[in-house]
């Protein structure tokens, strides 16, 4: 199974506020800048707890019916009614293998702790960063300490008319 990252964060990095507030990035995605084929191209979401708990909140449920599969060691709060949500612990390995044996091809995986952990697992292959044209100072950060360098391959860069720059990269080995 692969996975990518398709995240939005701060000109300095940081993809919410300490608090969790998203509200430094514009709302629904500012303007169409890929989001939507992105999805079109998932067939499953691992996210962690705290991305899951922001998204509860939310006025809808963005998932539709995807599979989401929230990595959480403690109980759930109860997904609302038609979201397909489950549970899982372990490691990022044994969470990708559970995944590509039930048949899964592509995952989008997102939330700093769970994006970190897969990527030092060396588990994603492309990493989609929007940056919006905004400096918060402090957050929860997109990217934390590495045992070792995270060789990339840029792949493209795309400006949009509102600041939106995205940059697209596979991660090498
Ligand atoms: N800007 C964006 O595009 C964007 C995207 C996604 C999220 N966000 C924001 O980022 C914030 C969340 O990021 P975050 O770094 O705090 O955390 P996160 O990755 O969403 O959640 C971390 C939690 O996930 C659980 N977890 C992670 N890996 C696990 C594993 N292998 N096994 C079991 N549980 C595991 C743990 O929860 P337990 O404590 O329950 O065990 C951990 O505390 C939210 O505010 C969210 O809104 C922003």
């Amino acid at each position: 199974m692969k996975a990518s990252v398709f995240v939005g964060t701060s000109v300095d990095g940081y993809i919410a506020r300490s608090n969790g507030a998203l509200d430094f990035l514009p709302p629904d995605g500012g303007e169409p800048h890929g989001y939507d084929e992105f999805m079109a191209s998932v067939n499953a979401l691992i996210i962690g707890r705290h991305t899951y708990e922001t998204v509860l909140a939310f006025a809808a449920w963005p998932y539709g019916e995807m599979p989401v599969f929230v990595l959480s060691t403690k109980a759930l709060r109860p997904p609302p009614a038609g979201a397909v949500v489950e549970r899982m612990t372990g490691s990022p390995e044994e969470i990708v293998a559970t995944l590509t044996r039930r048949g899964f091809q592509h995952a989008y995986v997102d939330g700093g702790v769970t994006i970190q952990s897969f990527l030092r697992a060396k588990l994603i292959q492309r990493l989609t960063i929007t940056r919006v044209p905004v400096i918060i100072g402090t957050g929860i950060p997109l990217f934390g300490p590495t045992a070792r360098d995270v060789m990339l391959k840029h792949i493209e860069t795309r400006q949009y008319p509102s600041g939106l720059v995205k940059s697209e990269y596979e991660v090498l080995a």
